[in-house]
């Protein structure tokens, strides 16, 4: 029996993206879509056993072993620097991380800069690349609330459509960086299910 490979596929937005890639693959995804209770969908034909995880755990699931691969987009790659291979840019889920903020915002250097965000790492290293000082306000989602009700200067946060920024009157002052979906693979399972790790690559690449 061929050995199955484990797949921590990502919640939410990019879900959606990441089963129509799949499923071009040639992967039937309809099972994973149909029953949302059911957390593992095993396909024994394929080799292959999908589950969801909230995007910013699927990393932990790949680093530890939990999962031979994984989907994740690399802003979390970016934030939690995992140790993990990067074999695969799938070109979906692009967006950017920003720095935004209201329309009048003036950066008063002579102020701590207090910034809202989940990406703690990616705007620590950027503000720092910068001399700035900030205070960092960890929150985690929704994080477009903070300036308006004045409990940060500027986020550090994804943007996509920009749809949230617009209508929340934010508007961009500074992209830190473009990011999209990666495929990740855990190092010793890459050591000891290699060729099958490859097809499911190969796969994911070869048709759009
Ligand atoms: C993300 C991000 C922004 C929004 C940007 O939030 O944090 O809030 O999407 O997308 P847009 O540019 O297309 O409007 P998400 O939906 O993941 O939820 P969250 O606020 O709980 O993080």
């Amino acid at each position: 029996m061929k050995p199955l490979i484990t797949v921590a596929l990502p919640k939410g937005r990019l879900g959606n993206e990441v089963c129509e890639k799949f499923k071009i693959a040639g992967y039937s995804m309809d099972e994973t879509i149909s029953d949302t209770r059911k957390l593992i969908f095993e396909d024994e034909n394929l080799g292959v056993r999908f589950f969801w995880a909230k995007p910013s755990d699927v990393h932990v699931y790949v680093e530890r072993g939990a999962a031979d691969v994984g989907i994740i987009g690399k802003d979390i790659l970016l934030e939690y620097e995992p140790d993990v291979y990067e074999l695969l840019d799938l070109e979906i889920g692009k967006c950017k991380i920003c720095v935004a903020a209201k329309e009048d915002f003036f950066d008063n250097k002579a102020k701590t800069l207090r910034v809202a965000t989940k990406y703690k790492t990616i705007a620590k290293e950027y503000y720092m690349s910068k001399g700035r000082k900030i205070d960092i306000i960890t929150l985690n989602g929704s994080i477009e609330i903070a300036p308006l009700l004045n409990l940060s200067d500027v986020i550090v946060d994804i943007v996509e459509t920009g749809k949230t920024l617009k209508e929340n009157n934010l508007v961009i002052v500074d992209k830190i960086i473009d990011v999209s979906a990666r495929f990740i693979v855990n190092k010793s399972s890459y050591r000891f299910k290699e060729k099958e790790i490859n097809k499911l690559k190969q796969a994911l690449e070869s048709r759009g």
